[in-house]
């Protein structure tokens, strides 16, 4: 059935992602660069206000899940405010955070109805996070994934594991799920602007299934089903509380079943995690024109897959995308 949201290629894109803020409280090495990045001036930033006012749209559009992400998006000021807000709107209301703060919001949450929530962690030991985040604040984090399941959240944990850092303690993550019943789940390094990314980096799919196979026995792997428009690769250890999943961006996209679709805090929709082109929603917002027709093409125009990057090979020369910086797009 054709819909505006509904691509060339037949996906129906339900699930909008909203980044908050460019802002965060950390650094993470895999997310920027070193040297911070260029935010955009403040006036260029969607107001609460424009906020609603376009999720209001791509929800009358069809639109029945919206994440917000940032930067972090409870750093903005008006976090509340904005999460409040869409909470009125129809629509499944998540957030993607870096757990730093999150313990202030648990009674909003709760209010406004979210159930789910994935974090960020990236190792178990306080030294390497510090090394990843350039920011030491392990131990608020890894309590506030302990105070959110007890109080009653679904917590999926995200862990990018690179190569000679993180990566042998992918066997811990998993047994994190012996008896906490949390989410894991280990993402394929990805390349964005400033965030020196290569290939060597990246620990594969492929490279964490063995590591499992050698850890557990067959029969203690059970893999689970995921929802066609899942992210993951899901398995579960027989007789632990929790999961753990696989997102392989790179060695084994799941483009067929992508039903997201992007807004940055600056107002710019893009129809990819890595299109390098994007389109303008908030001027003609701000100068009172329709922006139905405007996210009607930027989806027609959406690739089959990772807009245009559809080998490994097109990897190689990422920087010749022109892609923002993960922190600009919010995953
Ligand atoms: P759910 O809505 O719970 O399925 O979460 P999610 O996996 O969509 O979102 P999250 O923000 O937790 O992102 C986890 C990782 O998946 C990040 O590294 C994202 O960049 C990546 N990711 C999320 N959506 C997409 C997507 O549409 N395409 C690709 N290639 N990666 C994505
Ligand atoms: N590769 C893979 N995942 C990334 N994230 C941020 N940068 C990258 C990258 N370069 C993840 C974070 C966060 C999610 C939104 O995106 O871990 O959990
Ligand atoms: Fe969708 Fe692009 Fe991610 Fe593929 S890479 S799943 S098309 S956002």
């Amino acid at each position: 059935e054709k819909n505006i949201l509904t691509d060339t290629f037949g996906r129906k894109h339900n699930y909008l992602r909203i980044s908050l803020t460019e802002r965060c409280n950390l650094r993470c090495t895999y997310c920027m660069p070193a040297e911070g990045i260029q935010l955009s001036p403040k006036e260029h930033i969607m107001t609460y206000e424009e906020i609603y006012t376009i999720a209001q749209e791509f929800v009358n559009l069809g639109v029945t899940k919206i994440r917000l992400t940032g930067g972090e998006p409870l750093v903005r000021k008006d976090a509340a405010n904005i999460i409040e807000k869409l909470a009125s709107l129809p629509v499944e209301l998540t957030l993607t955070t870096n757990g730093v703060i999150v313990d202030k919001f648990i009674d909003l949450f709760k209010k406004c109805g979210i159930n789910n929530l994935n974090v960020s962690l990236d190792s178990l030991s306080p030294q390497k996070n510090k090394e990843i985040t350039r920011r030491s604040y392990f131990d608020k984090v890894y309590n506030n994934i302990l105070l959110l399941v007890k109080e009653g959240f679904n917590v999926k944990i995200n862990c990018v594991l690179m190569k000679g850092f993180n990566d042998d303690e992918t066997i811990d993550f998993i047994k994190l799920g012996k008896e906490l019943p949390v989410h894991i789940r280990f993402i394929e390094f990805m390349p964005f602007d400033g965030n020196r990314w290569n290939m060597d980096k990246m620990v594969s799919l492929q490279e964490i299934l063995s590591e499992v196979n050698t850890a557990f026995t067959k029969n203690e792997i059970v893999k689970l089903e995921d929802a066609p428009n899942d992210t993951t690769k899901s398995y579960q250890i027989q007789g632990y509380q929790g999961t753990f999943a696989i997102i392989s961006s790179v060695t084994n996209p799941f483009c067929d079943g992508c039903n997201r679709i992007r807004l940055t805090a600056n107002g710019q929709i893009k129809n990819c995690l890595f299109s390098s082109t994007e389109s303008d929603l908030l001027t003609p917002l701000r100068e009172g024109k329709p922006i139905t027709p405007i996210i009607e093409k930027s989806v027609q125009k959406k690739f089959k897959v990772r807009s245009g990057m559809d080998t490994l090979d097109k990897f190689k020369d990422i920087d010749g995308h022109n892609n923002r910086s993960m922190i600009t797009i919010g995953g």
